[in-house]
């Protein structure tokens, strides 16, 4: 495969530093190496519950990939517009409330231990108020996909056309933690360019470029 894109990348005399750029590309990634990948993420955020069962939009928390490169992880914020009132699970919450009956006493406000990792994240403490102990900083989540820098991908362009984030991320809303469902690989971007050429994406006609500058600029 290299060597096959390497004579090509010769013939058609793509790119003038290929030198310095090839070596360093190679060494970057395999081919496959990462499909499978299912990090721990810092906080048990489950696909499963929120684009499954709740039935939450893919583009509500991910809204940049309808309008750039990047699909972008959402900001606390954004789980605050739900979880500043949903601070525990109904089960959570059905089991305080049966604690409380079995020891004769009134039901306590709960909170979910991986909710409060959330709040901490916001420097919110006890009750949601802001707690001089705790420090405000970004929930430091692992990213699954990553391209090589020498590959130019963007969101936009496939969103807008009708390609279902499915289609290359698999059926995310089943998974109680994100997994990397395609190769990644340029096999997987090719294949898939000239199949939507030749047979077009939900009936309309798409033209998918194989032009190595496309995806290496
Ligand atoms: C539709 C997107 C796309 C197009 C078109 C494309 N590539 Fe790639 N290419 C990729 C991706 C993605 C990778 C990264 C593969 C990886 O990391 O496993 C890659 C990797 C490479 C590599 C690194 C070695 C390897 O095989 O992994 C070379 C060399 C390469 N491409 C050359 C080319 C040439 C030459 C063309 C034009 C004939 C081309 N590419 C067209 C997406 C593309
Ligand atoms: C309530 C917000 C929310 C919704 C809805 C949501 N996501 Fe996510 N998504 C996240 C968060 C937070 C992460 C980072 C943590 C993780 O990987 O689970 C993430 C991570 C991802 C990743 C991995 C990113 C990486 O690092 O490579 C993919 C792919 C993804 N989401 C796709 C989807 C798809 C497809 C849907 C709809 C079926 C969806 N998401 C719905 C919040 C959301
Ligand atoms: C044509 C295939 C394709 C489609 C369609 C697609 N993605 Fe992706 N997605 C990728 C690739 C490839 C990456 C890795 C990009 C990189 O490393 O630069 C990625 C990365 C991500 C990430 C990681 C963060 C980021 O911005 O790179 C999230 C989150 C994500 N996708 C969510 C979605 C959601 C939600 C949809 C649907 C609205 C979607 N994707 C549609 C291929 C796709
Ligand atoms: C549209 C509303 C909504 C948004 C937005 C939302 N959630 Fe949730 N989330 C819920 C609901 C409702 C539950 C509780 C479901 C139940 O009763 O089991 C929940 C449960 C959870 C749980 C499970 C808690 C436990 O103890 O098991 C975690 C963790 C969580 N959400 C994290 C997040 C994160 C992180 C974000 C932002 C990326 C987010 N949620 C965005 C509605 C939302
Ligand atoms: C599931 C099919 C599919 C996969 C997988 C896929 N693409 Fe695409 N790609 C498309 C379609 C369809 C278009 C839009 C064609 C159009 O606008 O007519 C497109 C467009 C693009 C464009 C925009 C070209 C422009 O006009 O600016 C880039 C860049 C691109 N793809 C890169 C990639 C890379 C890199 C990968 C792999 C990491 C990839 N694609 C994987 C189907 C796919």
């Amino acid at each position: 495969m290299i060597g096959r894109a390497l004579t090509l990348l010769l013939s058609v005399g793509f790119l003038a530093s290929l030198g310095a750029w090839l070596p360093q590309a190679v060494a970057v990634r395999l081919p496959g190496q990462h499909t499978g990948y299912e990090p721990v993420q810092p906080i048990a955020f489950s696909h499963r519950l929120h684009a499954g069962e709740l039935s939450i939009r893919c583009t509500y928390c991910h809204w940049a990939a309808e309008r750039s490169r990047h699909a972008g992880i959402p900001a606390a914020s954004i789980c605050m517009n739900c979880h500043r009132t949903v601070q525990v699970t109904m089960a959570g919450l059905r089991a305080e409330v049966e604690a409380a009956e079995r020891e004769g006493r009134d039901t306590q406000p709960v909170s979910s231990p991986e909710l409060q990792k959330l709040y901490a994240s916001l420097g919110l403490g006890e009750g949601l108020e802001p707690d001089p102990a705790l420090t405000p900083a970004p929930v430091p989540w692992i990213q699954v996909h990553a391209l090589g820098d020498y590959v130019y991908f963007d969101h936009r362009a496939h969103v807008g056309v009708g390609v279902r984030c499915q289609t290359c991320h698999g059926p995310v809303e089943t998974m109680e933690r994100v997994r990397q469902v395609g190769t990644l690989s340029m096999g997987w971007c090719v294949n898939c360019h000239r199949d939507a050429t030749e047979q077009g994406i939900d009936g309309r006609q798409v033209h998918a470029s194989l032009d190595c500058s496309t995806c290496h600029r």
